[in-house]
């Protein structure tokens, strides 16, 4: 752990000390050797779990972690063109800023006491928002900072008050350290009160059905490292949180958060709807991580291990897909200029292997059988049936608009009659096909091994 912290550590040195012609290289050389020290957790998984006063490793933290690890040399490739055209001194700033941000997401990932936890889940919303409001493209980003800012206050302020409450009651915050018995004790009067209290800034961040519109606008305003970290890692943090207060909140959660559910069921439902009639590419995908957490929020609320399960295999596959695609859509916004996904039409002939990406992103999103998305889907789907077969059947639904609006964004932005000013954009680099490889290869790869990310 310390190892990991370190190594992550000494890139803020590097930033300030290496030369400018060589700053990018070593950075992300640095990146990638902790993306290969995070790969040790793998082992905490199955046999032990890592834990001492500080940190804590387990069955869910240690899936997020990695991903958290794997995404961050990813978020600076990625951003690298658009990045290194600017002044100096501002590639060192946007490399620190972007590496202090995910440094404070692993940190909340891995950490063992419950209100270190909540420090560094608010802590992370500081660099978000500086990234999207100065490396923002477009002029509404303060408007989408504010967005940001605003929402988080209205979960966090809850969240603090439940923290002091499990204080007061089990005298402790390390979940290592909750025993059941302890747990007994307290008497909640309206359970399902504090359940929503407690996981607001979780579902915030998630983002619920309702509490989301701040998303598309962060997504459409921020740059691609920004959009590849929310959607990647940062809205991890909210299912995650709830996983983690879920054993201190007590069981049956699902019958007094009733209208919780209903309101999950309904942002599934609902979103997906939405994703079919949007034009801008990149809003069409925060709108569709929308409906996927909100399928990870009925999971949580159902609260049976097969749907704790899938609500953490859905949350890494999502990680991978999600940033994928905003990666194709980087790779389509830099050539146009624009996120319309009319431009691109026609793509195929001109951008073949591209188009391979696509399709097997695309799949991905649907969750087709051989991806971890289905995984995922398949256990949340039997533990949803299995509590209620009018919530199993809105949800079957909301696979179809899924498929229908995956397939949507294949066909507007690839297929079609090739367009004059496609034959003049620059060929894909090999910058972009490394990035996606290292995207689809993982998330291909550990359906081989699911018990690696399940809990
Ligand atoms: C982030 O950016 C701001 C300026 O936009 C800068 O003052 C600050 O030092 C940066 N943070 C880190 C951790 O480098």
């Amino acid at each position: 752990m310390l190892m990991v912290l370190l190594a992550w550590s000494s890139i803020f040195f590097t930033t300030l000390l290496t030369p400018t012609k060589r700053l990018w290289t070593i950075t992300t050389a640095q990146a990638f050797s902790v993306m290969a020290l995070s790969l040790v957790w793998f082992y905490n998984n199955q046999f032990m779990m890592f834990s001492n006063s500080l940190f804590f490793i387990d069955h869910t933290s240690s899936a997020l972690s990695i991903l958290t690890c794997w995404l961050f040399p990813l978020t600076l490739i990625a951003s690298q063109s658009k990045i290194s055209l600017e002044p100096h001194y501002r590639q060192r700033i946007y490399i620190a800023n972007s590496t202090f941000l995910q440094l404070m997401t692993l940190l909340a990932f891995t950490t063992a006491d419950l209100m270190m936890f909540f420090i560094f889940f608010e802590a992370s919303l500081i660099p978000t928002i500086i990234i999207i409001t100065r490396w923002g493209a477009q002029e509404r980003r303060m408007e989408a900072g504010m967005y940001l800012a605003f929402y988080t206050m209205l979960g966090a302020v809850p969240l603090m008050i439940c923290l002091i409450k499990f204080y007061s009651a089990y005298g402790s915050l390390l979940p290592t350290l909750l025993s059941n018995e302890a747990l007994k004790e307290i008497y909640i009067s309206h359970p399902g009160l504090l359940w929503t209290a407690c996981n607001m800034a979780f579902l915030v961040k998630l983002p619920l059905f309702f509490l989301h519109l701040w998303l598309p606008k962060a997504h459409v305003e921020a740059p691609i490292a920004g959009s590849m970290v929310l959607a990647g890692t940062l809205l991890k943090l909210g299912g995650y949180g709830i996983l983690r207060m879920s054993p201190l909140i007590g069981e049956n959660m699902v019958y007094y958060a009733y209208p919780m559910m209903f309101i999950a069921i309904l942002g599934v439902l609902a979103t997906a709807l939405l994703c079919l009639r949007q034009t801008d590419l990149k809003s069409l995908i925060a709108m569709s991580s929308v409906s996927h957490m909100n399928l990870v929020v009925t999971a949580v609320l159902i609260q049976s291990p097969w749907a704790y399960s899938g609500a953490l295999v859905l949350m890494i596959s999502h990680g991978f897909t999600s940033s994928a695609l905003f990666c194709l859509a980087n790779t389509v916004y830099e050539r146009t200029n624009s996120r319309a996904m009319v431009l691109l039409r026609g793509a195929t002939v001109a951008f073949p292997l591209a188009a391979a990406w696509w399709l097997i992103v695309i799949i991905q999103n649907i969750a087709i059988p051989p991806t971890i998305s289905f995984v995922g889907e398949f256990l949340i789907m039997a533990s949803l049936f299995s509590w209620s077969s009018t919530a199993f059947l809105v949800v079957v639904l909301n696979l179809m608009f899924t498929t229908a609006y995956s397939l949507y964004v294949l066909w507007a932005t690839q297929r079609g009659p090739l367009p004059h000013h496609i034959k003049s954009l620059h060929p894909f680099q090999v910058r972009e096909h490394t990035l996606l490889l290292l995207h689809v290869m993982p998330a291909l790869i550990i359906i081989l091994k699911p018990i690696l990310i399940s809990l």
